[in-house]
């Protein structure tokens, strides 16, 4: 019985513990900003988060404000998040937070723009430099007169900002190893949004009316120039070739339309971040540093690509309504499971109660059987066994009963020496087994012997009573009448 109630609860135990979970890993990213190609970014992230289930990630947004991003890196860090994804603001400002937490023991990814030093556990990000030289081939390409040099307006990014500062710097240098007429280059700064790239390029077209090309580090900012030079006196829709770069969706469109003459790609990689991210955490080799390739997008690329970029981000919807499908249906699964917990714990619950129940009413039964049953049946039993004897003792005090009705001395002392008991004893067995006293039993053995004579032999009544011992014929006569009902001599 101990063992089934042990089993049953291992098998509870075992029931229950099945849905004990994996670890569960918390990823901190903390993004500069939330522009299109940062949301790109983000997608790829989520969508490769779909093969590491043990994997979440909780984004915050510093919205281009270094400040923001160090407290929000500050509160990852109190939060104990188990890996940290930084892409900084502006290096410098930002170096601190990211240090602090790298310090902390959490292992930093730092995507796309870098921070100085080596206090971070990867990078993944763009060949700004790369970039720089592609704006300069295409600004080259476009310098083909050698006495005049070419106008160009470059909108730069934010100025601490890693990309901003390589891709002015890979532009500059590839320009300046070429010994042809080099064109001419002035800059604003755009800050990477495209409101603030049309405000300072509208306002320096109102000034410099020589404009011919327009490099901006990005493709927003691309736009927003090419909105100021359409919205500018003495300009003009398309009076101005405009270079973007990051090659996302409304750059490829800005391409296809016109608007912009070309850019150039810079990945954002964030199925490869998350990748890293995974091998971080289980503790597996991973590549340091990771620089993405590049390359310039013109028209005749812009379209096929923007068909491929419409077709990914239908891809991506599905995967996302199939993400959602499955996350409910695993949902349902769960709830599935918990009702298979909860019904066979409550089974189990019910069983031992049935089992306690049994054991209970057990032991209450075998108490009663204790108390009331087995003494009726150690009575019985007795009883049983003293009538065993009683039949066995009848049978020898008949016996000898029997064997000396003629004998005179046969008296309640003469049986009582010849059973080996006391004249009170031999009193009370003889009354239990025959309902009489000793005495009456003789006569009544001698009464029935002395008729048996009279009716089976010639002797007299006199000569009968004699032999079965009465004192005299008138006592057996009057014996015998009691007895039987009538004289012996009747026949
Ligand atoms: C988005 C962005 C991109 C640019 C990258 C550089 O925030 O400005 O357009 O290529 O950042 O970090």
């Amino acid at each position: 019985m101990r063992n089934i109630i042990i089993s049953t609860i291992v098998l509870l135990f075992f029931l229950t513990g099945c849905s004990t979970h994996q670890k569960q890993y918390r990823i901190g990213v903390s993004q500069c900003l939330d522009d299109a190609w940062r949301q790109k970014m983000n997608n790829e992230m989520e969508r490769e988060l779909l093969l590491y289930p043990d994997m979440t990630l909780s984004h915050r947004i510093a919205y281009g404000s270094n400040e923001l991003q160090c407290a929000q890196i500050d509160s990852f860090i109190a939060e104990h998040v188990d890996l940290l994804i930084v892409s900084p603001n502006e290096a410098e400002a930002v170096k601190p937070a990211v240090t602090r937490a790298y310090r902390a023991g959490i292992p930093v990814i730092v995507a796309d723009r870098r921070v100085p030093g080596d206090e971070w556990s990867a990078f993944i990000g763009g060949d700004n430099y790369l970039v720089g030289q592609l704006m300069a081939e295409w600004l080259l390409s476009i310098q083909t007169a050698d006495d005049q040099p070419v106008h160009v307006l470059e909108v730069a990014g934010l100025p601490g900002s890693t990309p901003a500062t390589l891709r002015h710097q890979g532009m500059m240098e590839t320009l300046s190893q070429h010994d042809s007429m080099q064109p001419q280059i002035e800059s604003v700064m755009g800050s990477w949004y495209q409101e603030d790239a049309y405000r300072v390029v509208f306002e320096y077209l109102r000034t410099h009316k020589h404009i011919e090309v327009i490099v901006a580090h990005n493709d927003l900012m691309a736009i927003g120039a090419a909105e100021a030079v359409r919205d500018s006196k003495g300009y003009g829709k398309g009076s101005v070739r405009i270079m973007g770069v990051d090659g996302i969706l409304p750059g490829l469109q800005a391409i296809v339309d016109g608007t912009i003459e070309c850019s150039a790609t810079y990945p954002s990689r964030g199925d490869m971040i998350i990748e890293t991210a995974a091998h971080i955490l289980a503790n597996e080799p991973f590549v340091r540093d990771t620089i993405l390739e590049t390359m310039l997008i013109d028209a005749v690329i812009a379209n096929p690509m923007l068909v491929q970029y419409h077709a990914r981000l239908h891809d991506l919807e599905t995967l996302h309504i199939v993400q959602l499908q499955s996350e409910s249906r695993w949902q349902q699964v769960k709830n599935g499971k918990t009702i298979f917990i909860v019904s066979t714990v409550l089974v189990g619950i019910l069983f031992l109660l049935a089992l306690g129940f049994l054991l209970y009413s057990q032991r209450t039964l075998k108490k009663e059987i204790k108390r009331e049953i087995l003494p009726q049946l150690e009575e019985v039993q007795e009883a049983i066994q003293l009538s065993h004897r009683d039949v066995a003792f009848g049978e020898r005090m008949k016996q000898i009963v029997e064997d000396h009705l003629t004998d005179p001395n046969l008296n309640v002392e003469y049986l009582g020496s010849a059973l080996g008991l006391s004249r009170t004893q031999i009193f009370r067995r003889v009354k239990t087994i025959t309902g009489k006293g000793p005495l009456d039993y003789i006569r009544e053995r001698r009464l029935i012997r002395a008729d048996e004579l009279l009716r089976t032999t010639d002797m007299t009544v006199q000569q009968v009573a004699l032999k079965l011992c009465f004192s005299s014929p008138g006592y057996f006569t009057k014996c015998y009448k009691e007895y039987f009902g009538h004289l012996p001599s009747v026949r």
